[in-house]
């Protein structure tokens, strides 16, 4: 008997590498239920994918790298989107109904960016809910996946040099009892990072934990400083903050301030659709000032709102918001991490035993700022390599002890709530839209602080994250894509690469 591949995460990434792997075993490792505490399920716009008529992969391959602001990886990116169509169809066959025009054929939108109308979707603004519920459905039929939810990853067995387990804290028991878990192959797929900072758009799970814990295990981690900021939460003091989609200004929405002045206009010759980093500090300008940031949809959509983007009526109107006759106050927030752990072409990362998929990776398709709708793409693309890689590559792996309770009650995790409260503090303020030399150094500061109190190796992983980005962003000495410093504030050519660090590296500085 083997032991099984484990894939730590939920998400689309961890689901579809799991399906993928069928029928190899596979234990799915999960914090929250799966599909949900996924940012995945939240997507509102769709996969990227040239498969609309006049479009093609060299253009969808421009674009990327255009967004990407000079360091995207121009042979991943070549690859993901010469890859999109087949998991397109993939998907259509695990059963998410994206839309079609009358003739059958997949009916595609346009955003920011994008040269060519090329986001496929699924009535409108609910494309991860449905690419989701579909998946889990398919996992839930599948013999060959057991699923441990409520189970937070915390830790990666190292033996021999190479990543053989997984120590698991048991949330589902009630008793939070730790359990160690040994596999064939390790896959980690735990998303982003969008919670280490106050305003996001991300699930509480999103928190870096993942990233983390394969950089104490000693993996490579890659472009750490680059985090997208989302121009357009919807800001209603929720945490985390809803997504007013970016398709919203494919339609032709205004961005206006209190004074009904259009500030982008003289800002950027794309005005509302220049890209997302320039709308995102335009934003953060207008409201820093206080004359607030709003959305006005009232002319270009109006009344079709409820059709057109359910899912943003929805919140709206839950916020007392009536989009249809009223602009819809918005604020920028953290949204997707460019960063990560670093992976080859077919998501092994720099440790032997050790993959990755999704969001938790780095692997350079999206440079220092992802083109919109191309972070389900990457997520199936590279999931869907994963799996293929570890069809060879797990084979060889040592088969030895199965699972095992590690511990017991007297393990129970501290409540790390104040100290998290802290470093998201911390985050937005000296690490987010805008950033210099000071208030990095101040963030670094606390960080280092809260690591001396630290009582949980969850929150001790947290932190690893928030210092590696921290160390990273110190260290560029420029502005680029979602990097922007006040004190450096234009690109150096000198910086157009991409950075590879350890965390052993990133404490030596
Ligand atoms: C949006 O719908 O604006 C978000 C899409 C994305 O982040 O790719």
């Amino acid at each position: 008997m083997t032991n099984p591949i484990l894939i730590i995460g939920g998400g689309l990434a961890g689901l579809f590498c799991a399906l993928k792997l069928a029928p190899k075993a596979v234990t799915v490792i999960a914090a929250a239920p799966i599909g949900q505490g996924a940012s995945s399920a939240w997507a509102q716009a769709g996969i990227a994918a040239a498969v609309g008529e006049g479009d093609t992969i060299g253009k969808h391959v421009a674009d990327t790298i255009i967004a990407g602001d000079g360091i995207v990886d121009e042979a991943v990116a070549r690859l993901m989107a010469a890859e999109a169509s087949d998991r397109v169809h993939d998907l259509l066959e695990f059963g998410v109904p994206f839309d079609r025009d009358l003739e059958g054929r997949l009916q595609v939108s346009r955003e920011a960016a994008h040269s060519e109308s090329r986001i496929v979707r699924v009535r409108g603004d609910m494309a991860g809910r449905a690419i989701m519920q579909a998946l889990v459905d398919a996992v839930r039929k599948t013999p060959s996946i057991r699923v441990l939810e409520g189970h937070v990853a915390e830790q990666l067995i190292v033996e021999n040099g190479r990543v053989t387990g997984v120590r698991a804290r048991n949330h589902a028991a009630g008793g939070d009892a730790m359990i160690a878990i040994r596999g064939s192959g390790v896959v980690i797929a735990a998303g982003g990072i969008g919670h280490l900072y106050e305003v996001t758009t991300n699930p509480a799970e999103a928190r870096g934990g993942g990233i983390g814990m394969a950089a104490r295990a000693g993996a490579r981690m890659a472009d750490m400083e680059f985090v997208q900021f989302h121009p357009t939460a919807i800001d209603v003091g929720k945490d985390p903050a809803p997504l007013a989609t970016e398709a919203l200004r494919g339609h032709g929405a205004t961005l206006v301030n209190t004074a009904g002045e259009r500030f982008m206009v003289p800002l950027h010759p794309d005005a509302e659709l220049a890209p997302r980093d320039v709308v995102a500090r335009g934003i953060f300008a207008e409201v820093q000032v206080g004359r607030g940031a709003f959305l006005d949809c009232t002319e270009a959509v109006g009344t079709a709102f409820p059709d057109e983007f359910p899912t943003v009526y929805g919140y709206c109107r839950d916020a007392g918001i009536d989009p249809v006759s009223e602009p819809i106050p918005v604020i920028p927030a953290a949204h997707y991490f460019m960063g990560g752990i670093w992976t080859d072409q077919h998501g092994r990362t720099s440790l032997p035993g050790l993959w990755a998929c999704g969001e938790v990776t780095s692997t350079g398709a999206h440079g220092a700022n992802r083109l919109a709708s191309n972070s389900l793409l990457e997520a199936v693309v590279f999931s869907a390599r994963v799996a293929e890689a570890l069809r060879d590559d797990a084979a060889d792996a040592p088969v030895g002890w199965q699972e095992g309770s590690i511990g017991s009650a007297d393990l129970e995790a501290p409540d790390d709530s104040a100290q998290m409260k802290r470093l998201r503090g911390t985050m937005s303020a000296n690490l987010g839209v805008l950033r210099n030399a000071g208030g990095m150094r101040e963030a670094l500061r606390t960080i280092l602080e809260l690591e001396e109190g630290a009582e949980t190796e969850r929150f001790r992983n947290v932190l690893v994250t928030a210092k590696l980005i921290a160390v990273s962003a110190l260290n560029r000495e420029e502005s680029r894509g979602g990097h922007f410093r006040t004190d450096f504030p234009e690109p150096d050519d000198a910086w157009k690469r991409r950075t590879l660090v350890t965390l052993d590296q990133a404490e030596a500085v």
